[in-house]
């Protein structure tokens, strides 16, 4: 398998398809079409059919390919060699509440590793992508981090929403970050909060309670930009251990320590 600019096309040129598909139902969800699959966590035919598009699109590219998809396509869920991780909609709250911050997000995993990841942000059409070893770009362009002291720091975060075990000690965190950064926000898509990671428009991001296709492309992508993504230990179980911190080095140590002083070591 060849990873070059090629096979990041061919990726994005699916990204693309499935990202036409849900901005043609903008708007035109009904309430009737949205099932919660569990509190605070919908879904609507959108993410079932963007991701039917991804898994045919991705199928051709690599054959023998297995999937890891949020919505449950590709057959077995079983770890091959060479497996998609996909989120066909990440943000799908704010697709349904018509608020402009939604992506798809594919990552390719080799023998356990992650060696490819692309976000592709669907109302400003922008492209997000990483090959390991070889840098991370958006729309083709090389991006990377900018490296701020914490008081000038941009941070994002997801609130929690389903899984309240640690809200106190979350938002102990908040309550410190509040107060030595520039500001907080929650945009309601992790892919994209990875993806504005890598680019320098957030400075760090952490969240806990995520699943491996909220995290696996971006997380790359903000690796290959030169920035550090750990768990909230500092560890490297972020993909699937439900935790993740990401920033430029500085900053992910100063969030870093804030985590640990509050969600312990
Ligand atoms: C969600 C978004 C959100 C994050 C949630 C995710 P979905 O993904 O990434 O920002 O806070 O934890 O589940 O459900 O829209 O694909
Ligand atoms: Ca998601
Ligand atoms: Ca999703």
């Amino acid at each position: 398998m060849m990873l070059n600019d090629y096979f990041a096309e061919s990726v994005k040129h699916v990204a693309v398809k499935a990202a036409e598909f849900i901005e043609e139902n903008f708007g035109a969800v009904r309430q009737s079409d949205i099932v919660t699959k569990d509190l605070n966590s919908l879904v609507s035919y959108v993410d079932v059919g963007a991701e039917k598009i991804i898994i045919e699109g991705l199928s051709k590219i690599l054959p023998d390919s297995t999937f890891l998809a949020e919505e449950g396509g590709g057959g077995e869920q079983t770890e091959g060699d060479v497996r998609w991780i996909v989120d066909p909609l990440d943000g799908t709250t704010n697709f349904l509440h018509q608020i402009p911050v939604f992506a798809v997000s594919i990552a390719l995993q080799v023998k356990g590793e992650i060696v490819f990841g692309l976000v592709y942000e669907v109302n400003r059409k922008e492209c997000f992508h990483a090959i390991k070893g070889k840098g991370a770009f958006l729309n083709n362009e090389p991006i990377k981090p900018k490296e701020p002291e914490l008081s000038d720091a941009m941070i994002a975060t997801g609130f929690p929403y389903y899984d309240f075990s640690k809200a106190e000690e979350y938002l102990r965190v908040i309550n410190d970050i509040i107060r030595s950064t520039r500001g907080l926000r929650r945009m309601g898509a992790a892919a994209v909060d990875l993806a504005y990671v890598a680019c320098g428009r957030f400075d760090g991001f952490f969240e806990y309670s995520l699943s491996p296709w909220d995290v696996a492309a971006g997380a790359l992508i903000v690796q290959e930009a030169g920035s550090v993504v750990t768990d909230f230990k500092g560890g490297d179980d972020w993909l699937f251990g439900e935790s993740i911190v990401a920033g430029s080095p500085q900053i992910h140590q100063g969030l870093l320590q804030l985590l640990i002083k509050h969600f312990g070591s």
